[in-house]
């Protein structure tokens, strides 16, 4: 398994990392039970993860916290509270400071554990930045003083902020030690809005949706396309809108769509842990060893860039 450190935390970690959200929430939003995803958590483990990532609202702490029972020194643990309490992106009233440690505490609670690694505001939108701020920093800093937060994050939300709006706001400040960032070879955005003040910061970067549904499901992909040639981001006749990325499968260095993907975003400067979420054991192995593959030939990369350089306007949600 390669490593790499994740910026300022100076934490070495594994290029790969386990996402327990997302559409798969280690298997449980197709009814996997707390203890069969423990079982993907101990796999992960097994096969040389050593970075989870969780949160509340995916409600995976528990089988985070029981996959890494008696394993605790041997994992870095991020987690989240959101600032309104609601999924990514969510508009409301910022939840109070106290609020945010009660998060925080119960995290720890269902960890199983005195403290987290890193502890992230999720989904925060520009709308909400400076709120975050002025009025919840202060308490993880209390927290992080308190010994129960080691770094702390900030997560974007990449399903409706596809331009990186909040991320290109708050990176320049460098107020954050982490930051989540939605990038893959659909949307690579990043590129240009993200990584070039992550990398003056030295910022460690989590990257999310490097696959997500329009890279596992052919019908996404086709849709996402679709509408990506409607507003003239992909230009007419780039690409093939029936199978618009055959020419990876075809490729006699690429095994598949999905392990382009990882392999997209793993070899990007500026890119520290590629996030993997799965249920499926099976899964999780391809997908580390598509993180741990090489850079993905120059002229695979020249070609997604010519095809999807200027896309900015979807996530591949
Ligand atoms: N705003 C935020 O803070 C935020 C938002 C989204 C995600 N996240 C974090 O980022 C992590 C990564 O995002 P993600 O979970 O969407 O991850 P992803 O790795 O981009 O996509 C995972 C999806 O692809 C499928 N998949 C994975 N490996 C596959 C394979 N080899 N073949 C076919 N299908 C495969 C999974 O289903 P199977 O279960 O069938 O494998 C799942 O539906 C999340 O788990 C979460 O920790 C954070």
């Amino acid at each position: 398994m390669q490593t790499v450190r994740l910026g300022r935390t100076k934490a070495v970690v594994s290029a790969a990392g386990l996402g327990c959200g997302g559409h798969s929430r280690l298997g449980m939003t197709r009814g996997a039970s707390t203890e069969e995803a423990s079982r993907v958590v101990s796999a992960a483990i097994d096969l040389g993860i050593t970075f989870i990532d969780t949160a509340r609202l995916y409600g995976t702490e528990e089988a985070v916290g029981l996959g890494v029972k008696g394993r605790r020194g041997e994992v870095f643990i991020s987690t989240k509270a959101s600032p309104t309490g609601g999924g990514p992106g969510r508009d409301g009233e910022l939840i109070t400071p106290q609020a945010l440690t009660e998060s925080l505490e119960g995290s720890l609670r269902r960890l199983g554990t005195d403290h987290v690694d890193l502890f992230n505001l999720h989904g925060v939108t520009l709308a909400h930045y400076d709120a975050c701020v002025e009025t919840l920093l202060p308490e993880l800093k209390r927290q992080q003083a308190a010994g129960k937060i080691r770094h702390i994050g900030i997560t974007e939300a990449f399903g409706a902020d596809t331009r990186h709006a909040m991320l290109s706001r708050a990176m320049p400040e460098a107020r954050f030690d982490v930051a989540m960032v939605g990038f893959n070879l659909l949307n690579a955005s990043a590129r240009r809005r993200v990584f070039p003040a992550t990398q003056a910061n030295d910022i460690g970067t989590l990257i999310m949706f490097a696959v997500r549904r329009a890279l596992s499901h052919p019908d996404v992909l086709r849709d996402t396309v679709e509408k990506l040639l409607a507003s003239g981001e992909v230009a007419a006749g780039a690409v093939d809108p029936a199978d618009p990325l055959k020419f990876l499968r075809e490729h006699p260095e690429i095994a598949s769509e999905v392990e382009a993907a990882y392999r997209f975003c793993r070899h990007e400067p500026g890119a520290h842990v590629i996030l993997t979420g799965t249920g499926s054991v099976e899964h999780l192995k391809a997908n580390i060893a598509a993180i741990n593959a090489p850079i993905l030939p120059r002229e695979v990369s020249l070609r997604l860039e010519a095809i999807f350089g200027a896309v900015e306007s979807v996530s591949g949600n």
